[in-house]
């Protein structure tokens, strides 16, 4: 049990306010945002903190990748869904970024730039180290407050999220408060056969997901899709097509898995593709043509999938099984999701793209719990600690022992 303060705790009032959430969002080629489940959980705090001056930071994406790009758009975003303007700043711990945050007036909220374009965030580092570094430095001592309400980022120790309850007093976010609530509540609720299925782009990702899960016995089968479900296939010699440079990279990982765990992971048995006219095609997995684009798994794969739900005691789904934003490749994101949703098991279901197929499906609430997060959920699912809930705790502490130097003033519980 994590204990932790609130929003609810704590007056902000009049307080500058720092606030660590995950802005991150999958992009299209132009740089866009492809949707704003996140955007729109930030808000929930945001509403909460209209009597503050509120300085948001975020990372988004990844060096390197096209998704590393600047958060100008997000902000325009966040200033649409809380219907005032949320102002923003090309700069982090610059001056143009300090005389932003001191110019802040009571009810404003502004948003900094990316936060790994600072080579320190993209370290793991201990608590006092990340303490230690210029961009925490830099910032921590302008703030009364600081939120943390980054669930999905809860799995990085990087100095966001672990450096400044160091020096300022950390108390969770209206983010943090729903996923503990969801979780725990599942956790009291989850029996075997567990059941998890992956999908999405991040292979990598997945592979350790899944490492993670079977070792501690939360994946007594894995129905593999997506990008992921090809990286078997062609790492159990059943299918020839071109992966990325990146993918390749875990074919290694991926034949090691089938080896050590045979009757766990499940492959597709067939899979679909867009042919020369744009259109779905369906094929065994034998028959599918050299060089094609594969955007889904096939009706066969879709129904033995489906019967492995229908007989599972607790389902994870993460990653979408097809790419569902292309017309006719919905099949398999939609009938899984749905066979989720009507199954008995104990169900939740994470990332932004599922939860966009949810909205459109209307069955987000036949599930049991809506995660926001990816990679924090294994790590929280397979038992291990989350380096953000151990820097909420830490502060708790220091909290109730007045061992800050501005002392938190306490909130007046209405009755
Ligand atoms: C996520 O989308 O899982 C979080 O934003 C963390 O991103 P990361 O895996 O790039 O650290």
């Amino acid at each position: 049990m994590v204990s932790y303060y609130t929003l609810d705790d704590v007056e902000t009032e009049d307080k500058l306010v720092l606030m660590r959430s995950d802005l991150n969002t999958p992009v299209d080629k132009s740089g866009n945002l492809i949707e704003k489940v996140r955007l729109e959980e930030a808000a929930v705090s945001l509403r909460d903190l209209s009597d503050a001056m509120t300085v948001i930071i975020s990372h988004q994406g990844r060096v390197g990748r096209p998704d590393f790009i600047e958060l100008e758009k997000h902000a325009a975003i966040l200033g649409q869904l809380l219907n005032r303007e949320v102002k923003y700043v090309d700069d982090i711990i610059g001056p143009k970024a300090i005389s932003e945050i001191k110019n802040l007036k009571r009810g404003e909220v502004l948003l900094l730039d990316n936060l790994r374009l600072l080579a320190e965030e993209n370290l793991e580092l201990s608590m006092e180290e990340a303490a230690n570094t210029i961009f925490v430095k830099k910032l921590y001592s302008m703030f009364d407050l600081f939120v943390l309400d980054a669930f999905p980022t809860a799995h990085r120790s990087h100095p966001s999220i672990v450096g400044f309850p160091y020096y300022i007093p950390a108390i969770a976010g209206r983010l943090i408060v729903r996923e503990l609530k969801g979780l725990t509540r599942i956790t009291q609720f989850e029996k075997g056969p567990y059941t998890t299925i992956l999908g999405g782009t991040k292979v990598g990702d997945r592979i350790e997901a899944m490492t993670a899960l079977i070792k501690n016995g939360k994946a007594d089968k894995v129905l593999s899709t997506g990008r992921l479900g090809l990286l078997f296939l062609i790492a159990a010699g059943k299918l020839s097509q071109q992966l990325s440079d990146e993918e390749a990279r875990y074919l290694a990982a991926a034949r090691y898995l089938l080896d050590e765990y045979p009757s766990v992971i499940e492959m597709p048995h067939d899979l679909a593709y867009m042919d020369a006219d744009g259109q779905r095609k369906e094929a065994e997995v034998k028959s599918v043509p050299k060089g094609v684009k594969v955007l889904d798994i096939g009706e066969k794969t879709i129904k033995r999938y489906s019967r492995i739900i229908k007989g599972s005691g607790t389902v994870f789904m993460s990653g979408p099984p097809s790419a569902f934003e292309v017309k006719g490749f919905e099949l398999g994101t939609e009938e899984l999701l749905l066979s989720v949703a009507k199954s008995s098991a104990t169900s939740i279901v994470s990332g932004g793209h599922l939860s966009t197929a949810m909205q459109r499906l209307k069955i987000s609430n036949w599930i049991d719990h809506v995660s926001t997060a990816g990679g924090a959920l294994i790590q929280y699912l397979s038992g291990k600690p989350l380096p953000l809930f151990e820097a909420l705790e830490y502060s708790a502490s220091r909290i109730k022992e007045n061992q800050y130097q501005e002392k938190v003033i306490w909130r007046q519980q209405e009755i």
